[in-house]
């Protein structure tokens, strides 16, 4: 017996659980798994099948559809992405089902062309504002491009008022039907808008406006629980696409012999004396899961490390670039570095994270292990980033 919900009449989850995942994008920790998420809708003439599975997978979907009695009987095939752990399973259904068309958009044919070789006499196209009739039920398709890839659209059920939008509003959990089911889900789904959708916050923000104003009774994601109440999850969204931040410090740090763990320890513990939250990740021990969560809404970042070999320590050197590339909102930087007898660590990090734009607050570089003047130096520093994060932002 398989698993499937009824998350509303005529509407099942089909998707599958991936406990055992525990890193996406050869980059991305998942320590509490994730699933792909498919859902069967049901009209009085046609199926739809909105998105597939991850390849490895389409066994149990199959299993699912049969169980519920439309496999071979799938009408439509929706693509809201292109990404292989929801449209992976797309060659699949399509043999299998040999009535459906693929309904995408023209950025996601290319795509379905390219990835998946699905020939265009398989495809429907879509845009956006477009309706699809199952017969009392109606599929409309709203385009949300780079949510997280140019294709990214969203389908939205209007009869049940159920919104799909694959990635957008998703978490890596694997656990729970529901989102109100599993503790601390926000915390989940925050980690995965620092991973995933950061980068994106203007398209996010423009993803949230063709939103409002639409009655959504749930919305149901491609990765993690059902939000059957959408309110905490898009209130969320609102704040994190709008770069809101906090009086907080992400500080990450790499050490070979404790004289960066030392400067960090001071920073953190000044931070924290006047009112900062601080967040420290040994960059040799922490996820980077973690630490895009904590970058959300930090106002400001600390990055650590000694040189090695004229350059930054590489998990330091790693951690900036991933930095760079996920963009958080944070205001304000300070490095934190040693060496034994040439520096460089603290040119290269600037280098790297110069395209954020942040303001430096002040770099500390010193020889060997940090002597009291050097610490003291720290503890100024620490309190000139205290200072800053705790001004009212204009
Ligand atoms: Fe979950 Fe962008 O794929």
């Amino acid at each position: 017996m398989y698993e499937t919900r009824e998350i509303a009449v005529g509407v099942y989850w089909v998707g599958v659980r991936d406990w055992d995942r525990r890193l996406f994008d050869a980059l991305i920790p998942m320590p509490a798994g994730t699933t792909y998420n498919s859902y069967l809708v049901e009209g009085r003439e046609k199926v739809a099948l909105i998105d597939t599975v991850n390849p490895g997978f389409e066994g149990e979907l199959k299993g699912k559809l049969e169980q519920l009695g439309s496999w071979g009987k799938i009408d439509y095939l929706i693509m809201n992405h292109a990404e292989p752990d929801h449209a992976g399973g797309i060659p699949f259904v399509l043999e299998h089902n040999p009535r459906a068309k693929l309904v995408l958009n023209a950025k996601g044919a290319k795509l379905a062309k390219a990835l998946f070789h699905v020939g265009e006499e398989r495809m429907q196209l879509v845009q956006d504002g477009d309706r699809l009739e199952l017969g009392g039920r109606t599929l409309r398709f709203i385009e949300a491009p780079f949510l997280h890839w140019p294709e990214t659209m969203f389908t939205f059920l209007e009869q049940e008022k159920v919104l799909f939008p694959c990635d957008f509003f998703g978490s890596h959990h694997a656990g729970g039907a529901f989102a109100d089911e599993v503790p601390d889900l926000l915390a989940y789904a925050k980690k995965y808008f620092g991973e995933i959708m950061m980068p994106f916050a203007k398209n996010g923000r423009n993803g949230l406006a063709k939103l409002e104003g639409m009655e959504i009774r749930m919305i149901a994601p491609s990765h993690g629980p059902v939000h059957r109440d959408p309110e905490p999850i898009v209130n969320s969204y609102l704040s994190w696409t709008s770069g809101e931040t906090v009086p907080k410090v992400t500080i990450c740090y790499a050490t070979m012999w404790q004289a960066t763990k030392a400067m960090v320890d001071v920073f953190a513990q000044t931070l924290m004396r006047e009112g900062v939250d601080a967040q420290v990740y040994n960059l040799a021990v922490s996820d980077l899961a973690s630490i895009a969560g904590d970058l959300v809404d930090s106002r400001g970042i600390v990055l650590g490390g000694p040189t090695v070999l004229n350059g930054l320590h590489p998990l330091a050197l790693h951690a900036a670039n991933v930095v760079r590339v996920i963009k958080p909102p944070a205001k304000y930087a300070a490095l934190l570095s040693s060496y034994g007898w040439g520096g460089g660590a603290v040119k290269q990090a600037l280098e790297v994270l110069a395209p954020l734009k942040l303001e430096a607050l002040g770099a500390i570089d010193v020889n060997g292990y940090p002597t009291a003047d050097d610490l003291k130096k720290t503890e100024e520093l620490a309190r000139k980033m205290a200072q800053r994060v705790k001004e009212p932002l204009t």
